[in-house]
Formats: C-alpha cells, sequence, structure tokens
C-alpha cells in the first residue's frame, strides 16, 4: 500500500498551470479540482493529499513537515529562505522581479522609499547596488504606491507587463527571472523517497518533453 504524500499547491494563478502539470504527469485529478472551494482535497485512488494554501505560505507548511511537497514561486523561496530543498524547476509561472516606478523621476532623494511585497529581496538588490533605501512593506496592489505618493519605486513581480503599463508605470531594472519549484521537507524525502523520486521523475519527463 502506498504512503499517503500531502502535497501543498498555491492557490491563486499558479494553480491551474500546477494542476494541468500534474495531469500531464499521469496523476488523475477529479474535473472539479480546480473550481473547489475546498482547502483539502485527497485523491484516494493516487494516495495523494493536496492542501491549498496562499502562495507565500506554501513553505512554510512544507518546512513545518505538514506538507511533503510543495509548489513555490523562486519569488517566495528567495524571499523567505525556508529550510526545504528545491527539487524541481517546474518551468511554470515564468515572470520576473523587476525595479519600477512613474516615469522620468529619478531616485535622488535622500532617503528614496520603495513598497513592496519583498523586503529581504529589496534591500539586498538595493544594498549590493550601493543604494540606501526605506523599505514599505506592503501585502498587495504594489503598484498604488508610486502613484499615490507613498514609494518612489517598487519591486514587484512582472508577468505580462499590463499592470505597470495599465497604471502609467515603467520598469527600471530587472532584479531575478521567477519560475515555480517543486520543494520538498528533507525528512520527508528522506522517509518517503520512493515515492517522491516517482513524482519528480514524472514531472521532470513532462517538463523536458513540453521543452519548457
Ligand atoms: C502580481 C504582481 C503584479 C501583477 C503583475 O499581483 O504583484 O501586481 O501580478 O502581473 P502582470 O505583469 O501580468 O500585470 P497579483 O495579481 O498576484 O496580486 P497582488 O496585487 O495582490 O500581489
Amino acid at each position: 500500500m502506498n504512503e499517503l504524500l500531502t502535497i501543498a499547491m498555491p492557490k491563486g494563478r499558479i494553480f491551474e498551470e500546477a494542476v494541468d502539470l500534474l495531469r500531464q504527469a499521469g496523476y488523475k485529478l477529479p474535473p472539479e479540482f480546480v473550481e473547489s472551494r475546498k482547502l483539502i482535497i485527497e485523491v484516494e485512488a493516487e494516495g495523494i493529499r493536496f492542501i491549498l494554501a496562499k502562495p507565500m505560505d506554501v513553505a512554510t507548511y512544507v518546512e513545518h513537515g505538514v506538507a511533503d511537497i510543495g509548489i513555490a514561486g523562486k519569488d517566495v523561496l528567495l524571499e523567505e529562505e525556508r529550510d526545504v530543498y528545491e527539487l524541481l524547476d517546474l518551468r511554470i509561472s515564468a515572470c520576473y522581479l523587476a525595479v519600477a516606478g512613474l516615469p522620468d523621476t529619478k531616485m535622488n532623494l535622500v532617503a528614496p522609499k520603495v513598497a513592496t511585497k519583498y523586503p529581504n529581496i529589496a534591500a539586498a538588490y538595493f544594498r549590493e547596488q550601493g543604494e540606501q533605501v526605506e523599505i514599505i512593506k506592503l501585502n498587495g496592489s504594489i503598484e498604488l504606491a508610486p502613484i499615490i505618493g507613498l514609494a518612489d519605486r517598487i519591486v514587484d513581480i512582472v508577468s505580462t507587463g499590463r499592470t505597470l503599463v495599465e497604471n502609467g508605470l515603467v520598469e527600471y531594472e530587472r532584479i531575478k527571472s521567477v519560475t515555480s519549484r517543486l520543494i520538498v521537507n528533507p525528512v520527508s524525502y528522506r522517509i518517503k523517497d520512493t515515492r517522491i523520486n516517482e513524482l519528480v521523475k514524472r514531472l521532470s519527463r513532462v517538463v523536458v518533453l513540453e521543452g519548457k
């Protein structure tokens, strides 16, 4: 009998792509999987229990061992530095972290303000640039900050670029490319190695075949 595997999935925009990938890897997930509002979904036939978490929290569940596996954006992994192993670049939900702001404004203030959901990444980036900034942590709608006068710049995810354009902002520098990663709890990886390696093998095949 297969031991149960618990996988933490990110709710929101990564979710559908992650579900597609698992289906392509041969896992039979019920049709209502994507529309459901349930936060725990057990797929008995596959011996998998899915927990649906906020993307920022996936690595927390995995680090604490209540989920064996998780699918998390590289942005979150860089920001939080959780004690988890990164097993595979799933090459889904590709986007990048960038510095953006209003056009034609220089960051020549004494203590320019940078609004972001990623205070650690932003602080490290400006430190490397030798620029002293004040970081303002927000939880979303980051693009509001320069428009409303809360910050001189933002550090945020750019995917299609539409949010920047529609809010009259421009990109100043790219910081880092981001894709979703398969992460694992180190203890689970030792105990459930057969099941986890099987999952990694099946997903790797799809990732390579897709040529992503
Ligand atoms: C993300 C990100 C940007 C937007 C970029 O926000 O923070 O705001 O998507 O996408 P685009 O380049 O395709 O326009 P999200 O939708 O996750 O919501 P949030 O504002 O709550 O962070």
